[in-house]
């Protein structure tokens, strides 16, 4: 039996689910992009996980003694002994959000030609070594791709790939490994221990530098937890200490398993010369070392937050809603990313909507169309996300994927009952969805600004 949520509610937010025809005016005044949507035209919001979380009495509580001094606020060092003992790491310098961090530590970080491996950096990831002129590189395991193979950890790192990677382009050309856990790109899969174990080995011989992207580094703990032997036994705390232990440094936004709506930060485990350099070119972009583009509020809900997402029972009722939604799902036939991740279940809009090609975004097409069918907000993450080469073709995504993403704590079973219901009814229909061309389409992060028009 699967056990409810380890947590009641004290206080509702009302939603609203607009009339049909009022839903089509609202999405093409949107240019059928439902990022441009406004959030309260949206019934339920899966959009992302982002910074969608629902705080606990703690940190609503945690948040009524910040600390708003602009230097040294005790919330700072509340964060910092806390980073210190859930990931065992010396220093923290807190950024306003992941990209933040992102921006700061890869400006001292890359040097121009250099390359950024990792398992799949996100796009903003993918955003920021372009911008510092690195070239960002992808060495997932293959079957990651094949969204109807199970595999327990689809977020590893392939150590072949790893290796020759190395071997032909040479470790001085390499300026690091990030390791996302979990893996969001490739649908929210997690990577297991032996994994980072492995890869850490194989950097350290090469003296590349290893670093996470610990965005989610909880519930990747979860799934090591459930799924990889030796480790049944072992607390969240133990394994999010030992995945850590074995990198040097991180860079976390905060919006995903610190439960909070804002933040994120670097942690540096003990390179000192390191944290000050970070710490002051940080100054320039988020503030000063204490509070980096936060109020002291914030740094408090954070430091609660990490402490309050290791708990077992919160995260086995998290992960279990994500796992409920993907099964109705498939148990109607709808081709989806398996075993479903973390904090989202991916539908494989490419194989749902066979007669849309790629350069017509099956998943932009099918998020307009769940909007249509029921107000329902999910996002693409397929070849509009993915943007154009160098020759300004547009790069072709391995999956076209349609991301519904769970937030924490904010949604019942019946929400999840209502969104599986809306979209079995369109693949009962799914030959009558119309892919989509730009009306507009910005040049960088093109999905987020995009205007569409129906092809
Ligand atoms: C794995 C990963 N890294 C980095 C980021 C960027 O974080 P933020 O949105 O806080 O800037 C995200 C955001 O979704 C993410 O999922």
């Amino acid at each position: 039996m699967r056990l409810p949520e380890p947590y009641k509610i004290k206080m509702v937010e009302p939603i609203h689910l607009l009339p049909k025809e009022e839903r089509k005016k609202r999405l093409q005044a949107a240019g059928l992009n439902v990022f441009a949507l406004k959030a309260e035209d949206v019934f339920i919001d899966l959009l992302t996980d982002s910074g969608t979380n629902a705080m606990s009495d703690n940190q609503w509580s945690g948040m009524m003694i910040g600390d708003e001094s602009y230097a040294g606020c005790r919330n700072f060092y509340h964060l910092q002994d806390t980073v210190k003992d859930v990931f065992g790491y010396n220093y923290v310098v807190p950024t306003h959000q992941g990209r933040g961090a992102e921006n700061s530590f890869f400006s001292i970080l890359i040097k121009p030609g250099q390359y950024v491996i990792g398992n799949m950096h996100f796009d903003t990831t993918e955003a920021h070594i372009h911008l510092k002129k690195g070239i960002p590189v992808n060495l997932v395991i293959d079957d990651a791709f094949d969204t109807s193979k199970y595999h327990p950890f689809k977020g590893n790192v392939d150590l072949d790939k790893l290796e020759h990677f190395i071997d032909e382009k040479g470790a001085e050309n390499i300026a690091f490994m990030l390791i996302t856990i979990t893996c969001n790109t490739a649908g929210g899969q997690p990577v297991s221990m032996e994994n980072i174990r492995e890869v850490s080995r194989i950097c350290k011989e090469h003296k590349i530098p290893v670093y996470i992207d610990a965005a989610r580094f909880a519930e990747n703990a979860y799934f090591i937890k459930t799924r990889e032997e030796g480790y049944a036994d072992k607390s969240i705390a133990e394994i999010v200490k030992e995945m850590f232990s074995y990198a040097e440094g991180f860079t976390m936004s905060a919006k995903k398993d610190a439960l909070v709506n804002i933040g994120g930060m670097i942690g540096i485990k003990d390179n000192e010369e390191l944290y000050n350099r970070v710490r002051e070119i940080n100054i320039s972009f988020e503030g000063f070392p204490t509070y980096g583009g936060l109020a002291g509020r914030d740094l408090e809900a954070i430091a609660r937050g990490l402490k309050e997402v290791l708990d077992i029972d919160y995260l086995r009722a998290r992960i279990g809603q994500v796992e409920y939604l993907g099964k109705m799902l498939t148990d109607a036939g709808i081709p989806i990313q398996t075993p479903v991740g973390g904090h989202a279940v991916f539908v494989n809009a490419g194989k749902f909507l066979p007669h849309i090609d790629h350069e017509q975004f099956p998943g932009e097409a099918l998020a307009a169309e769940l909007y249509l069918e029921s107000g329902v907000r999910a996002v693409e993450i397929g070849t509009c996300m993915m943007g154009r080469d160098a020759e300004g073709k547009n790069i072709i995504a391995p999956m076209e994927l349609m991301r519904l993403t769970i937030p924490r704590r904010v949604y019942t079973d019946n929400h999840m009952n209502y969104v599986a219901e809306s979209l079995i009814n369109i693949y009962n229909r799914r030959d009558n969805v119309r892919g989509l061309k730009f009306a507009y389409e910005p040049p960088i992060l093109r999905h987020f600004l995009a205007k569409f028009e129906w092809a």
